[in-house]
């Protein structure tokens, strides 16, 4: 495993002292989409565990929704905009080609006083993200950041190819990161991978450069989200393990020691079967995909929110957030709450 700096002591600590999310009103359940393709409920819960997902209508963008979450988290954390240094924004769906879903944000909230930009990682993105924040509080430089997870997968998403359209959800989820006090860890440790050469099994193709709006597709499905989910669903499995056991490696904990690990929502399955090889206990995993499907870089930012929310997690707890999706890209936060 790579990036270990195990004697590394930064002189400040970076804790979540805020968290929030946002979740689009409309509902989309399995049964609707029975109608919609062949498919049915019993098919999606069983290979997936979701039974529902929340979808944005026309007037919903993610530069919307991510401001909500924001705002949810900043209330929580009783923390003015103004005395924000950064907001990233995580996406993959963002609000326009540029300028940064997180400068919308930033003009949304009155935040006058950060710099804002967003970050493409898929569903790494958000643990991704936290990362990069926690560098920027850890060495000084800044006492406060916004690190959101925010997307409308369905407004990429093919209505009519069912091995896709049944995965994927909208919503956004967001923390405020505080420089701590010194009794306070925090983020503890943070581990991020990549791999390119796995691109081709999840991606959105057009309208980048190499496709450019200006020309017409070979494939017009290329302005969908396309998924070859087998080849990602035992790779995702390996890379969950393997990040975890070295990230608690790392930080002289075993797997006892967690409190709650909070993944990626994926797949029910996947994120079970590494649990299993974790030998972690099921009250010590947090799932919520039933409820949203896969909103992709939003997704550990809600499960967080809605964990933290409903008391499963407490002061002093270690938790672990990981995230496996498109890029190929992968990674960890252990944090002690
Ligand atoms: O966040 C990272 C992104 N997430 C992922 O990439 C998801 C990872 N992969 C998965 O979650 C799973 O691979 C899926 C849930 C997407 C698919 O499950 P699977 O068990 O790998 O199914 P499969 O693609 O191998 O397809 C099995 C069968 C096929 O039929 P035949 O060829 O055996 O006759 C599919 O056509 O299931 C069929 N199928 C469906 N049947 C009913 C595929 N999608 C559906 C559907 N409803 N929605």
């Amino acid at each position: 495993m790579n990036n270990s700096v195990n004697d590394y002591h930064p002189p400040y600590n970076a804790i979540i002292s805020g968290h929030g999310s946002f979740i689009p009103d409309k509902i989309l359940t399995n049964d609707d989409l029975a109608k919609m393709i062949d498919t049915s409920d019993e098919w999606i819960t069983s290979r997936t565990g979701i039974k529902k997902r929340h979808i944005t209508n026309d007037n919903e963008s993610t530069a919307l929704l991510a401001t909500e979450a924001a705002k949810n988290a900043l209330e929580r954390a009783n923390l003015d905009p103004k005395d924000l240094d950064l907001i990233i924004v995580a996406t993959v769906t963002p609000e326009m080609v540029f300028p940064s879903t997180a400068n919308f944000v930033q003009a949304a909230i009155k935040a006058n006083n950060a710099w804002s930009f967003d970050l493409a990682a898929a569903c790494s993105g958000f643990v991704y993200a936290l990362s990069i924040a926690q560098q920027f509080i850890e060495n000084g430089r800044y006492k406060n950041a916004l690190v959101i997870g925010a997307e409308t997968l369905t407004k990429i998403t093919d209505w009519t190819d069912r091995a896709s359209c049944i995965l994927f959800g909208d919503g956004a989820g967001a923390v405020i990161l505080e420089r701590g006090k010194e009794n306070q860890k925090g983020i503890m440790y943070s581990s991020m991978y990549a791999d390119g050469n796995g691109w081709e099994v999840l991606n959105c193709q057009a309208y980048g450069s190499r496709y450019p709006s200006s020309k017409k597709l070979d494939d017009p499905k290329k302005i969908y989200m396309q998924i070859k989910g087998r080849e990602v669903y035992q790779q995702a499995i390996r890379r969950i393990v393997e990040t975890v056991n070295h990230c608690l490696d790392h930080c002289g904990l075993t797997i006892d020691d967690v409190d709650m690990l909070i993944s990626h929502q994926m797949n029910a399955r996947i994120i079970e079967s590494a649990v299993k090889r974790l030998n972690l206990p099921d009250e010590k995993i947090f799932i919520n995909i039933n409820e949203y499907g896969n909103t992709s870089s939003a997704s550990v930012p809600i499960a967080f929110d809605e964990c933290a929310s409903q008391g499963r997690i407490k002061k002093g707890d270690i938790v672990v957030l990981v995230a496996f999706g498109a890029g190929l890209t992968w990674g960890a936060n252990v944090i002690e709450f």
